[in-house]
């Protein structure tokens, strides 16, 4: 079966502070690092050799993953010393190809959750005899993407910037972040500087007249790049909307991991993750949110899609909803903290210093 490259060397700054100390892909989700679920997709779909392009942070990759037996997969880590970009990653890791320069290698975005069927890609990449196929999903306000128009047969006709104007929406279809590769192509990126493939690789190669031939695929697919989605995607991995062979547990309102200690009468709703170690004090509740390992949640705390780190601590009765707490971070009692917030790792906020409404 094709061989797969995951790029996930990113510096992540969307999701900043999740970021700070853990590089886009570790980060937890559903009660493992994200890169889990793309690994356990992907050995799913019959891959087997998977090559990690590595940058930020490159170190904490190979000793969770290891030599990839764990899950099926024989893993090889690539660390670019200087960030080389979406195309200069794939350039790099070329060595470690086996494949031969006519057969396809499997690339993904390494910070998308999908149910793309995989298999498919493959055969629609091999059927059309493209030199390059992208998995494409439609969203309905493609204002915030490149756009990726397509002719009946579904080869891609231009690459798109993000539409500045209602004229310019010519189609709802925008890269979703996985291709396949003829691995001839990969040969030819150019080596030692930077190269994107959205805005160098894909457009060079539709001017030279080459195949780009787009599947459109429409279950599910988010990209986790920012707290929000973050969040929603833990919570839908957890509830079992989005399909993951690597949830470490039943799928379910909620998923509480080994040693978590959740008080009787606290109530854990819409696909809430409690990560190891963590407490839930009694009459809390918490809803869509990822409560990672170690954290603390005080009392009566109400917490709402919502991200609190790893070790961090909510003091009794302190309302969140939609906010990111980082690390090791501390949010006294009586605080109200809402509507994209992001408390950084380590900070410490004293009982009632923040509020968005004027009393209770
Ligand atoms: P932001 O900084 O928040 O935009 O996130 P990001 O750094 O992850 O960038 P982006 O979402 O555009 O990246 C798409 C995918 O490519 C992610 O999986 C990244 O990890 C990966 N990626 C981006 N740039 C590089 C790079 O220079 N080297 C490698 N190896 N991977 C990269």
């Amino acid at each position: 079966m094709t061989e797969a490259i995951l790029l996930v060397g990113g510096k992540g700054t969307r999701l900043r502070p999740l970021t700070v100390n853990t590089p886009k892909p570790m980060v937890p989700a559903a009660g493992v690092p994200f890169l889990t679920h793309q690994l356990a997709r992907a050995r799913a779909a019959g891959v087997e050799h998977v090559v990690l392009a590595t940058s930020y942070l490159a170190e904490v990759f190979e000793p969770y993953f290891g030599d990839g037996s764990g899950l099926g997969l024989h893993l090889e880590y690539v660390t670019e010393q200087e960030p080389l970009g979406t195309g200069g990653a794939i350039r790099n890791v070329a060595s470690r190809l086996r494949s031969g320069p006519g057969d396809p290698v499997l690339i993904f975005n390494g910070d998308i959750l999908t149910g793309l069927d995989i298999a498919a890609l493959v055969a629609t990449h091999q059927r059309t005899g493209a030199d390059v196929s992208l998995h494409l999903t439609r969203v309905d306000d493609p204002r915030a993407y490149g756009l990726v128009p397509t002719d009946a047969d579904g080869r891609v006709t231009a690459f798109l910037e993000k539409p500045q104007t209602p004229e310019e929406i010519v189609t709802d279809q925008i890269n979703a972040g996985a291709y396949v590769f003829n691995r001839s192509v990969i040969d030819a990126i150019p080596t030692g500087r930077p190269v994107s493939v959205e805005r160098e690789t894909f457009p060079g190669l539709l001017a030279d007249g080459a195949h780009l031939q787009g599947m459109v695929d429409s279950t599910y697919w988010l990209d986790l790049g920012t707290p929000q989605a973050f969040v929603r995607g833990s919570a839908d991995l957890v509830l079992g909307r989005a399909p993951s062979p690597a949830v470490p547990g039943r799928r379910g309102d909620r998923l509480v991991l080994d040693g978590a200690r959740v008080a009787a009468d606290a109530k854990l709703t819409g696909g809430t993750v409690v990560g190891a170690d963590a407490r839930i004090g009694a009459g809390a509740r918490v809803e869509g949110s990822a409560v990672l390992a170690g954290a603390i949640v005080g009392e009566d705390a109400r917490v709402r899609d919502s991200l609190i780190g790893a070790g961090a601590r909510i003091g009794p009765r302190t309302v969140l909803d939609g906010a990111v707490i980082g690390d090791g971070a501390s949010v006294g009692a009586d605080n109200e903290l809402r509507a994209g917030l992001r408390v950084w790792c380590g900070a410490d906020i004293p009982a009632g210093a923040v509020r968005f409404s004027s009393d209770q």
